[in-house]
Formats: structure tokens, sequence, C-alpha cells
């Protein structure tokens, strides 16, 4: 469908791919309907990599246990002047500082604050990009190596598809590797979402107290402009 031209996919008729929907999120986004093969199916993310100079189709088994979920979980953008036409801003890397650097190449924000009139970009959730700063990724796990762990049941052990907080189940997911109690890992992860939290509502004080002293300073260079007119 890649190759019928770039807006296929997106501009298709309900009726062409529809019956493959299940619910918003259904075997087909993830599987080869085929061979059930891990396969992602938005073309956004095949178009990222092959700027980058690699290709999805060659990334191995436990790199597809990630990407099924990249093609989402991932921060985006349309493209307007080529019919809003989703995009992943990756061309200069995955970190925070790579994201800025492509859309200022490109001219990119999302909207004009109102009251200091600077450009703003918003990210949506760079859950594939955060993730890959980390040491998980670094020591080569996969996304679904926490959201999706094995259930054995019976003679049978298959793969978890109720995608949920890896907390819910610390037996199955963390403890496959760590050998700490359920009580420390869960607080590891508390400890540092606390962090991160904090962090924000600081940045978050710091980023308003910016727009609206801005704002004043903008209204004191109109100043002289106004009494010259009267
Ligand atoms: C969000 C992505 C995603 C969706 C949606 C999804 N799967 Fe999977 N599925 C996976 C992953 C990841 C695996 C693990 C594959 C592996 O490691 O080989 C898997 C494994 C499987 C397997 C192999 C057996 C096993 O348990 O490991 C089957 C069969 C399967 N899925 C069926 C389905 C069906 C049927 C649906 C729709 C009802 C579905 N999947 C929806 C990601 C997904
Ligand atoms: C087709 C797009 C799509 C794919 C593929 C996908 N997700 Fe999601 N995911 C979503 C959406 C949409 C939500 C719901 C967000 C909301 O309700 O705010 C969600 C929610 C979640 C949540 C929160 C669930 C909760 O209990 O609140 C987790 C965790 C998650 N996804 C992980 C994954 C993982 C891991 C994969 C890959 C195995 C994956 N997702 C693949 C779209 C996707
Ligand atoms: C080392 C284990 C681990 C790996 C690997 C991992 N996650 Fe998570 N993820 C977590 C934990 C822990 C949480 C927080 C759960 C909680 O707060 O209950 C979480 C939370 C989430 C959430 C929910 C965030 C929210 O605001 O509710 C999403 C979505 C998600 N992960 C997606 C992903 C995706 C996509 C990947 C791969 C790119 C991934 N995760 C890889 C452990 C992991
Ligand atoms: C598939 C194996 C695996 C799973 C599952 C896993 N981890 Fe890890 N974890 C690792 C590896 C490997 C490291 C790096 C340790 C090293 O190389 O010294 C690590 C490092 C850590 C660290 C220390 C690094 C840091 O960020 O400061 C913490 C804390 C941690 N993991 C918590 C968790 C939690 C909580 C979960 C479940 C949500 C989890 N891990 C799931 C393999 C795993």
């Amino acid at each position: 469908m890649r190759e019928k031209g770039k807006n296929a996919f997106y501009a298709a008729k309900w009726s062409q791919w529809g019956n493959e929907v299940m619910n918003s999120v259904g075997c087909s986004d993830c599987h080869d309907a085929r061979n059930m093969d891990l396969r992602p199916a938005r073309p956004a993310l095949y178009e990222a990599w092959q700027r980058a100079g690699k290709d999805v189709r060659k990334a191995s088994h436990q790199e597809m246990r990630s990407l099924v979920c990249a093609q989402c979980h991932v921060e985006y953008y349309f493209e307007k002047d080529n019919g809003n036409y989703l995009k992943f801003p990756q061309d200069k890397g995955l970190t925070c500082e790579a994201a800025e650097e492509y859309y200022d190449s490109i001219g990119f924000y999302d909207y004009i604050h109102p009251l200091s009139k600077t450009k703003v970009l918003k990210a949506q959730h760079p859950g594939y990009e955060l993730f890959k700063q980390g040491i998980h990724a670094q020591r080569g796990l996969s996304c679904a190596d926490c959201h999706m762990p094995y259930i054995q049941e019976g003679g049978i052990k298959y793969t978890s598809h109720h995608i949920t907080s890896p907390l819910a189940n610390i037996s199955r997911t963390c403890q496959t590797c760590h050998r700490q109690s359920e009580e420390t890992l869960r607080q590891n992860v508390y400890e540092r979402q606390e962090k991160v939290f904090d962090i924000r509502n600081r940045v978050e004080k710091e980023l308003a107290r910016a727009h609206i002293e801005l704002s004043l300073l903008g209204r004191r260079v109109q100043q002289p402009r106004k009494w010259n007119q009267y």
C-alpha cells in the first residue's frame, strides 16, 4: 500500500481498510495478517527509518517488539503543505534536542503563545524516544519485555496482550530479571516518577513567568508609538 503513493494509506476510504479494524488498536496494527509476524502498520515509521538510512523490515525480532509500539507511542507532526501528512521528526536523532533542531530547520511550530507571542512546540507522547535514552534500551530490552510479559497456563506459554502498567504484575515483568523485592522495584519506579514530576512543576512555573515577563516587555516596547499617536 505504501508503493501506491504517499497518501494512499491515510486517504483510503473506510470501506477499503475498515474491515481490518477490530477496535481502536487492532491485530493488524502490529501483525502481518498473512503469517502473524510482527509488522508495524504505520507508513510514517518506515519513512522515518528510510530517511535515516535504515529499513524497518530488516530490524531484528527484538527490535520489532518495540517498533510495533513505536509507530504510535512517539512524537509526531502533520506536514501542512502535504495534505496534513503524518511524519515523525526523527531525521536528526531521537533526543529532545534533535527533534527541536529538526523542527527549527523546517520552521515548524505548533502554536504562537498568545501572551509572549513566542512560537511553541508541544511534544505529544515521545514514549519510544524516551525509552531509547534509558538503561533498559541500552541493555537491549524491548517494550514488550515489560508491557507484554509471557504467561504460563497449563503447558502453554503465550504473550500477554493485556497491555498495562508493568507494576500490575511485577513477578512476571521486572522480576524475570531483577532479584529485588516487589516493594523495592515499585519504589524504584515511584522515586523516578516523583523526581520527574517535581522538575516538571518547577520548569512550568519558570516558563509561565517567562511568558508573562515577555508579554509585559512587549507592551512597554509598544508604548512610545502609542504616545506619538496622540
Ligand atoms: C500492540 C501490538 C500488538 C497487537 C495490537 C496485537 N499483538 Fe499479538 N503480539 C504482539 C507482540 C509484541 C507479540 C510477541 C511476539 C514475539 O515476541 O514473537 C505478539 C504475539 C502474538 C502471537 C504469538 C504467540 C504468543 O503468544 O507469543 C499471536 C498468535 C498473537 N500475538 C495474536 C494476536 C491477535 C489475534 C491480535 C488481535 C486480537 C494481536 N495479536 C494483537 C503485539 C501485538
Ligand atoms: C495503533 C496505535 C498503538 C499501538 C500500536 C500501541 N499503542 Fe499503546 N496506546 C495507544 C492508545 C491510543 C492508548 C490510550 C491512550 C489514552 O487513553 O490516553 C494507549 C495506551 C497505552 C498504555 C497505557 C495503558 C493503561 O493501562 O493506561 C500503555 C502502557 C501502552 N499503550 C503501551 C503500549 C505498548 C508497550 C505497545 C507495543 C507493544 C503499544 N502500546 C502499542 C495506542 C497504541
Ligand atoms: C523496564 C521496563 C519497561 C520498558 C522496557 C518499557 N516500559 Fe513503559 N512503563 C514502565 C513502567 C514501570 C511504567 C509506569 C507504570 C506505572 O506508573 O504504574 C511505564 C509506563 C508506560 C506508559 C504509560 C504512561 C502513562 O503516562 O500512563 C506507556 C504508554 C508506556 N510505558 C509505553 C512504553 C513503550 C512504548 C515502551 C517501549 C518503547 C516501553 N513503555 C518500555 C516500564 C517499562
Ligand atoms: C529483561 C530484563 C529486565 C527487565 C524485565 C527489567 N529490567 Fe531493569 N534492568 C535490566 C538491566 C540489564 C539493567 C542494567 C543493569 C546493568 O547493566 O548494570 C537494568 C537496570 C535497572 C535499574 C537500575 C538502572 C537505573 O535506571 O538507575 C532499575 C532501577 C531497574 N532496572 C528497574 C526495573 C523495573 C522497576 C522493572 C520492571 C518495571 C525492570 N527493571 C525490568 C534488565 C531488566
